[in-house]
């Protein structure tokens, strides 16, 4: 028999819209100490349509406040309001200026009834209180393309120009401007380089300087629907460079960001200041392959917890890691648990939302695998498992009770090593499982709906001698 859960799987960390469909996370910036969230949105219902631009605003980038509708579609006009980003532009390079509050300008797609995709802008005179559509949208018409969207902006120093990227099909296109609203042509990337098994969508392309090398690259993120590496909807990412603006890169191996199903669209923060070292990203959470039947009733699809990105170098190899932001840790209410334990086979009680970091030589697991086991009252099981010897995690999502879409299945990810250290992250809130292994060279997010939520966790091998196990309550945002 069901039981039902009186949760309705409403994430206790996790952004979200009661009442409403969510998608990708939008126009992304961080303006006078507070971070600012926009995000697809439909205002009617709990499935994808009617695109608007959402608003949410926060201090730390983890508890966030309700702000009205920011950008409303015009179904009779230029059209839905896809998705986008946003900068704060410091000099008023745009006009858009008044008195002294700094503009805010806001790149979008129009997409217009006859599915027709522009590009186009609006801003914030007022400091992100309320928005004006650009008179002279669309600033960039299509060129005869039916994929032709998701503009984000940045600027780079060294061209002394804005650089808007937008995909078109299967590549992304670089246009560069000078005061955000007149823009020409640069380049294209993409053909013979990642994945091609489906749509690119909403790139980001930034510098990162690598803390190993101390080279500065440049990294293209791009979200591909359908064709990722768990199926559905994925992140690709690029490193390179970006000279004159032409985007290259040598390396023509394919890279993923996050190897969940759930993690999608992810952008960057504009205007934080990492000193290049870092980027904050949001990413949404959750798959086109089944965004739109999941069973929460009263809300549809929420952001992952804001993340860093990093450039490291492993094995004579770029690659970027992710980790949570630091505020992530005022969360933690006190230590539950810490244990150095030396018999496998224990159980745990768990209370959503959790944080267990665990970590274990790789040679006391020797050659079998270790196995995280979350369950609840209602039998259901979800094992993760560690393959050391073979270098990866599986993440099975078979035994859950809910499996429409082919959502009951494994999920799986290599793992990378910096030593012989396991160590893993995981936070588990209540529809949801973020799980980061060795410092983020991999992560791993995935949608998770039990019957009633997970209040068991049991760590398996067949022996191991040591294992260092800290677990933490974490403050409900929510
Ligand atoms: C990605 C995406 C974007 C598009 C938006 C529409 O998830 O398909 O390419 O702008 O969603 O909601």
């Amino acid at each position: 028999m069901k039981i039902e859960n009186n949760k309705n799987w409403k994430p206790n960390l996790h952004f979200f819209k009661e009442g409403h469909w969510i998608n990708d996370p939008n126009g992304l910036v961080y303006y006078q100490n507070e971070y600012h969230l926009f995000y697809q949105m439909n205002p009617d219902d709990i499935v994808w349509g009617n695109m608007h631009w959402g608003h949410a605003v926060s201090s730390d980038g983890l508890h966030w406040t309700h702000c009205p509708i920011a950008l409303f579609a015009e179904p009779d006009g230029l059209g839905y309001i896809f998705s986008g980003g946003g900068v704060v532009d410091q000099r008023n390079t745009s006009g858009f200026q008044e008195g002294d509050i700094t503009p805010v300008v806001l790149s979008f797609t129009h997409h217009d009834k006859d599915a027709v995709q522009r590009q186009s802008l609006a801003y914030s005179s007022d400091g992100l209180k309320t928005f004006h559509k650009y008179e002279g949208n669309p600033i960039i018409d299509n060129p005869g393309l039916k994929d032709f969207r998701d503009p984000k902006i940045i600027w780079v120093d060294n061209l002394n120009q804005w650089v808007m990227t937008v995909v078109a099909g299967q590549c992304a296109q670089f246009y560069s401007s000078s005061d955000l609203k007149e823009w020409n042509y640069l380049s294209k990337f993409g053909e013979g380089f990642g994945c091609h098994d489906g749509v690119w969508e909403c790139p980001d392309l930034f510098p990162l300087i690598c803390a190993d090398t101390g080279e500065t690259k440049w990294v293209l993120l791009i979200s591909i629907n359908p064709g990722g590496f768990n199926g559905g909807s994925a992140m690709q990412y690029f490193i390179g460079d970006f000279v004159d603006g032409v985007f290259s890169c040598e390396d023509k191996q394919t890279r993923w960001l996050d190897y969940g199903t759930d993690f999608y669209a992810a952008i960057s923060f504009d205007n934080i200041d990492l000193a290049n070292k870092k980027r904050r990203v949001i990413a949404w959470m959750s798959n086109w392959h089944y965004a739109n039947e999941t069973p929460s009733s009263s809300y549809r699809s929420a952001m992952t917890l804001p993340r860093d990105i990093e450039l490291v170098e492993i094995d004579n190899q770029y690659q970027l890691k992710m980790s949570l932001i630091p505020a992530f840790e005022e969360l933690r209410q006190g230590i539950l648990d810490e244990w150095n334990y030396e018999q496998a086979g224990m159980y745990k009680k768990i209370s959503s939302p959790y944080e267990c970091h665990l970590s274990i030589n790789k040679k006391e697991i020797k050659d079998e695998a270790l196995i995280i086991e979350f369950s609840n009252e209602s039998d259901e099981v979800l094992p993760i498992k560690f393959d050391v010897k073979n270098s990866k995690v599986i993440f099975d999502r078979q035994e859950l009770n809910w499996n429409e879409k082919d959502f009951g299945r494994t999920i799986i990810a290599p793992i990378f090593w910096k030593d012989d250290m396991l160590n893993i992250q995981i936070v588990v809130d209540n529809c949801a499982i973020e799980l980061f292994i060795n410092d983020g060279l991999t992560s791993m997010t995935n949608l998770i709906f039990p019957d009633q939520a997970f209040s068991k966790i049991l760590i398996k091998s067949k022996k191991f001698d040591r294992i260092e196990v800290c677990d933490h309550s974490l403050q409900k945002v929510w």
